[in-house]
């Protein structure tokens, strides 16, 4: 091989889900509905969270910056893959898909890390409730928060680095429908070993570490509880609960693509579907259908949304008497 320009490809050519055209339909609705749901519901728990100020602590924040994170989530690769059902040749451009790896790594970095942060939450909440407000004070939520966003950033870019100038001649069938490190590495023209287990220990290890880190957590605010209060397990138990929900369903497909990813798993591609579209609709639905305050914050929101459009019509200048 000459050592310049065997970079050939410009593009790939992803397989997508399903070659039937009625599934695709299927596909096409069940997508639909979700990706809509879910990005509502988030945008909802965002402006409910942000206009009440009765949910203006720590926990609530933390929630706002999750579902904020949870619509970009949804979006980075939900909406090109319903656009290419309808495609006959589903392509994406080398940079299409650097880019979608940039977001899927910096942004699921981040949600990881914020899921520790609001353990760590619970934990001051439910383990030192007098000491609470001092803790997670203002200053400290954003300084967890900037830790997060920096954790997620360094994961992606640690592994674009490794990947941004592989050269690739061969295939550039990428049976998946969003392009992510395995199958990437897999297509490039060179012994990929030593990237297969660079993507492996990192992104492997920082799924199952922090997994890990949120189960013990979980147990210890559970065992300190119940050692402690009385009759507090239950309560803590259901506090934690909506946690625990979102935790395994968003690390369990995680867990299977990145810990085995090679050889890649014809199933990974279905277990993706969890962690684009239905984890980030799962988050609403927990922390909304379960949580009084939540749902006394959204009929309040509700009333008053009311009010003030009848407000405004009383006083346009068309309907006045
Ligand atoms: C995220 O949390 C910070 C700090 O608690 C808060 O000021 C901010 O409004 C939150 N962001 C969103 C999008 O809810």
């Amino acid at each position: 091989m000459d050592g310049r320009n065997h970079s050939v490809l410009s593009e790939f050519l992803l397989l997508g889900l399903t070659s039937s055209w009625r599934i695709q339909i299927l596909l096409f609705l069940f997508f639909t509905i979700f990706y809509v749901a879910s990005m509502l519901g988030n945008l909802l728990i965002v402006l409910t969270i942000i206009a009440d100020h009765h949910l203006h602590t720590p926990m609530y924040f933390l929630l706002a910056n999750l579902s904020f994170i949870d619509t970009g989530v949804s979006s980075i690769a939900t909406p090109k893959m319903m656009y290419d059902l309808f495609r006959k040749y589903k392509v994406i451009s080398l940079k299409g898909c650097i880019t979608q790896m940039f977001f899927i790594h910096t942004i699921g970095g981040t949600e990881m890390v914020l899921l520790i942060v609001m353990a760590y939450d619970r934990y001051t909440a439910i383990c030192k409730p007098l000491h609470y407000l001092t803790i997670m004070s203002p200053k400290m939520c954003i300084c967890l928060l900037a830790v997060a966003w920096t954790i997620g950033l360094i994961h992606s870019v640690i592994q674009l680095a490794f990947v941004v100038n592989l050269p690739f001649c061969g295939s550039n069938k990428m049976d998946s429908f969003y392009c992510d490190f395995p199958r990437f590495i897999k297509l490039a023209c060179v012994d990929t070993y030593g990237l297969e287990f660079l993507v492996t220990t990192n992104s492997g290890l920082i799924s199952l570490g922090t997994f890990f880190i949120l189960i013990l957590s979980y147990v210890f605010i559970l065992f300190t509880v119940q050692k402690h209060f009385s009759g507090g397990f239950a309560k803590a138990l259901s506090t934690l609960s909506a946690h625990i929900t979102v935790v395994l369903f968003f690390f369990g497909p995680c867990i299977i693509v990145y810990v085995w990813p090679f050889p890649t798993l014809p199933i990974d591609k279905f277990l993706a579907i969890f962690d684009a579209i239905i984890t980030p609709f799962m988050n609403p639905v927990i922390y909304t259908f379960r949580n009084k305050e939540m749902k006394a914050a959204m009929r309040r929101l509700f009333l008053r949304s009311l009010c003030f459009r009848k407000k405004h019509f009383m006083h346009s200048p068309g309907n006045s008497d």
